[in-house]
């Protein structure tokens, strides 16, 4: 015998698990499914284990989407003040980091905890290690079909994220309902994802695996000002990770190094003072010293600075400041903290998140063509949409 339900939730992830507490509260009679074994995966392993939960200056213009007015309603309606207030009303210690983002002090498990606690508050029944075969839309409501049997509800709630990180079980099954439900997708690729090089460069730059440096990184007219760091298979860090959301294959980005040091009146005054001082000495106060040496052997200047003509130290100058780099290509799924694009906006209403054709039929989270900047956006992305999604339902 099919169950029944009001509403019934795919994907025990962050908007997932938002959507259901709040539909639960709201007296919803909820089910959330999810082929897994434990709920909240990617939260749990989110932020370095900590949870970059949520960022204090979240707005519409940290994300990307094909349409960058989607997002302002849900995000309007439960802010990040709001994320906190849920965090401080369960007791979790947190602290903000950097540029707005906060971290649990402790684990990432608190805030799984706390969405289990406030289901289980919401009566929100919770059915791990379901396999879904399929949603159909009939008479009255939907049917899944499911390892453990049918399922009828009277919305359904589209919530299992993106293609990053098949490993932890990510499917792409937002995408086939999308399909099944002949919603447009917008194409989807990897973001926030460390950048590779061609294997001539990754040589060249092998030698600097492990050197973290202050840079601000420039794609087109967006750049980011955090870490960057060289590893052993091309470029990372935040700074990365962060443009490559806006990177495409063939475009080049440029680098500054340390971009408040002035390094062509830094190099001038050196020499004034001591022209006998190698070039190296006094890149190596501002640079970490490998970078330092890789930059002086690059560019031939590896000697005393009496020897170079100011402009040949204009030069150096410029390319710390300037330096263009063609990626090969980017990690993929394998390591993206994120999915850009997916299920078109244009389908859904801002609002509620429910597919505009498809009475009773919602998707929230990451599936959706809305995608944070690095920094606790994806999960503000994934409690607002659920939450706009949970109060429709
Ligand atoms: P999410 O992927 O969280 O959940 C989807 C759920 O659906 C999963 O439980 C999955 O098992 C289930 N599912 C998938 N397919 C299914 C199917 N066919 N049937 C049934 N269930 C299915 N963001 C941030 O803001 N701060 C941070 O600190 C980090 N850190 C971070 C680290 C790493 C390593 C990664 C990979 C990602 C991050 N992110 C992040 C991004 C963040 O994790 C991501 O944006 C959200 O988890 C998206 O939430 P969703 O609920 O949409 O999907």
């Amino acid at each position: 015998m099919a169950r029944i339900f009001d509403v019934a939730v795919i994907g025990a992830g962050a908007a997932g698990m938002m959507c259901g507490l709040v539909a639960g509260k709201r007296g919803r009679r909820v089910l959330l499914l999810d082929h897994a074994g434990t709920p909240g995966e990617k939260i749990r392993i989110s932020g370095g284990g900590r949870c970059n939960f949520t960022n204090l200056h979240a707005g519409p213009k940290n994300f990307l989407s094909a349409n960058p007015h989607f997002a302002k309603s849900a995000l309007a309606r439960f802010t990040s003040a709001d994320f906190v207030a849920m965090v401080d009303r369960h007791g979790i210690a947190w602290h903000e980091k950097t540029l707005g983002q906060l971290f649990c002090d402790d684990s990432a498990k608190d805030i799984i905890r706390m969405l289990l606690d406030e289901m289980r508050a919401a009566d929100v029944e919770l059915r791990l290690g379901v396999e879904i075969s399929a949603v159909e839309k009939g008479e009255g409501g939907f049917r899944l079909q499911t390892t453990d049997g049918e399922i009828r509800a009277a919305s359904v709630v589209i919530a299992t994220g993106g293609k990053s990180i098949p490993k932890m079980g990510a499917t792409g099954f937002a995408y086939r309902v999308a399909a099944d439900f002949e919603l447009k997708v917008t194409e989807t690729r990897p973001g926030l994802v460390p950048l590779t090089l061609d294997p001539a460069l990754l040589a060249e730059l092998a030698p600097l695996a492990g050197v973290s440096v202050d840079a601000e990184v420039r794609h087109g007219k967006t750049s980011f000002r955090e870490a960057l760091l060289f590893t052993h298979r091309g470029l990372s860090g935040p700074a990365i990770l962060q443009i490559s959301s806006y990177w495409r294959e063939g475009d080049e980005i440029t680098l500054a190094l340390e971009p408040d040091v002035d390094f062509a009146a830094l190099l001038k005054a050196a020499k004034r003072e001591n022209g006998r001082q190698a070039v190296q000495t006094v890149l190596a106060r501002h640079l970490p010293k490998r970078l330092a040496q890789y930059v002086v052997e690059r560019l031939a200047v590896d000697r005393p600075l009496a020897d170079l003509s100011d402009k040949v130290l204009e030069a150096l100058a410029a390319f710390l400041h300037g330096w263009a780099i063609k990626p090969a290509g980017s990690e993929g799924y394998r390591t993206a903290e994120v999915t850009l694009g997916g299920i078109d906006t244009a389908e859904l209403d801002s609002r509620t998140m429910m597919a505009k054709r498809v009475q009773g039929l919602y998707f929230v989270g990451e599936c959706v063509d809305v995608t944070g900047w690095l920094g606790g956006y994806n999960f503000q992305w994934a409690w607002a949409s659920g939450h706009a999604a949970g109060e429709s339902v």
